[in-house]
């Protein structure tokens, strides 16, 4: 057969099988698909939050604990995706729920400052030391915009050097075509990893240059490593042409105790947080040198502002406090890593001892399936893998990124592995 006869024939194969697999998943879960036809009577699409929407609809899930999930429909989880990353505690920490309870106890939000915020700033400063002096915001994307406002501050430049595949928030991404969504910064957007053609693309503008933003592994592009060279070459560019390089590492900074930076020996002028950082509730930070750090101080009369009002809002303050003190250690950080890494080595290993064209990226805990080949094709088989794998019981997400949480332990991950193999023997022939 000509292999195009061939290509249509693997895709309509392929197309049969995916339909089937949706079939199946709208039958087995009616009450999430319930739910789902409500929400959407009064939000678009039944949905807030854009990256958790799929075909046909997503799974409603209505309780979790540890690292196991239950749907609505009564279907039980192993919960690999630990909510996009920020679930690095799994859904029942005792310490956090204590530090909530406490700081409920004393009364939510109190019109001031209150006696925590300190305390978090100062431990996550000695974390990083590209932070001499942080702020607090309700997400990392607030983070991101407000690092942006201090470098072109700081500088008196607008230009702002970003990278293709980058994610930030919501409105700082940078597809093809651009968005409305994306605010009107004055963007320049380089190729990821690759530094001659960024260094070439930013020589009219080197003196224009406010910020380079980039993270230190794209997360949402599908957990692909920085090199190490090139993010040196971006602290190199910064350096000589005045540029406040920003690591965002709202996802990276749980890789080791200091995050990426701290592994690279690389040390940004500003640096972003989030996340487990909040202790499983809305947060991010802005941190950097003292000198830029400072256009927010308002007891100097040139200040710029930076207002809100869960900025400081206690039961974050109190549960981020509890998280850095007593659960991101070094010790547990280190070892959740590792056996991520050993998981991914696994994963990758399997895939290749069953010749099937599967990769998975990514660094310590934070990994991302991709299938080979066109991208119609790799959809569709990153799709099937999904919709088997949440039949049998595992939760990740349908873009194919896996986020390890501390209570996954060697049970979980081989009953991961073990689902896994029995789909790749059962759809073999549709996924090579
Ligand atoms: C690297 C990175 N930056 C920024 C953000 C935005 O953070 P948030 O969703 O808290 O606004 C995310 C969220 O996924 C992220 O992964």
């Amino acid at each position: 057969m000509p292999s195009t006869a061939a290509n249509s024939h693997e895709a309509e194969a392929l197309d049969a099988a995916l339909a089937e697999a949706r079939e199946d998943y709208v039958r087995r879960n009616r009450e999430s698909q319930a739910r789902f036809m409500a929400a959407a009577e009064s939000m678009p699409g039944g949905n807030t939050r854009t990256s958790l929407f799929y075909d046909p609809f997503p799974l409603c899930m209505l309780r979790g604990e540890g690292c196991r999930l239950t749907d609505a429909d009564g279907h039980e989880y192993l919960d690999f995706l630990g909510e996009f990353t920020a679930g690095i505690f799994g859904h029942s920490p005792e310490v956090l729920k204590q530090a909530i309870r406490a700081a409920l106890d004393d009364g939510i939000n109190l019109s001031s400052h209150n006696a925590i915020e300190g305390k978090l700033a100062e431990r996550i400063c000695a974390r990083f030391p590209s932070m001499d002096l942080l702020r607090f915001t309700n997400s990392g994307t607030e983070a991101n915009l407000m690092a942006l406002a201090a470098a072109l501050t700081f500088t008196g430049r607008r230009k702002i050097l970003v990278f293709a595949g980058g994610y930030h928030g919501g409105v700082l991404t940078f597809p093809p075509g651009g968005t409305p969504v994306t605010v009107p910064h004055d963007f320049v957007v380089a190729s990821y990893n690759d530094l001659e053609k960024t260094l070439d693309l930013v020589k009219p503008h080197r003196s224009e240059l406010a910020a380079i933003l980039v993270e230190p592994m794209q997360g949402a592009g599908g957990c692909i490593p920085g090199a190490p060279e090139f993010l040196a070459g971006l602290r190199a560019l910064a350096d000589e042409t005045g540029a406040v390089l920003i690591f965002d590492e709202i996802q990276t900074s749980r890789l080791s105790l200091g995050g990426r930076q701290q592994l690279l020996g690389i040390t940004p002028d500003m640096t972003t947080i989030g996340k487990f950082f909040g202790g499983g509730l809305a947060f991010g930070s802005f941190g950097g040198r003292r000198e830029i750090m400072q256009v927010f101080d308002p007891r100097r009369p040139s200040s710029i502002g930076h207002a809100g009002t869960y900025n400081n809002n206690s039961l974050t303050m109190a549960a981020g406090l509890a998280a850095v003190e007593q659960l991101l250690t070094a010790e547990a950080l280190d070892a959740l890593n590792a056996r991520g890494d050993r998981f991914r080595a696994d994963l990758n290993a399997m895939f290749a001892a069953k010749t099937v064209p599967i990769t998975v990226s990514g660094l310590g805990s934070l990994m991302n399936i991709h299938p080979q080949g066109a991208p119609q094709m790799a959809n569709a088989k990153r799709s099937l893998l999904f919709f088997d794998l949440v039949k049998a019981g595992i939760y990740f997400a349908p873009r194919g990124l896996i986020a390890l949480s501390f209570p996954i332990g060697g049970q979980e991950i081989s009953a991961f592995l073990n689902a896994l193999d029995g789909i790749l023997d059962a759809r073999r022939s549709l996924l090579v």
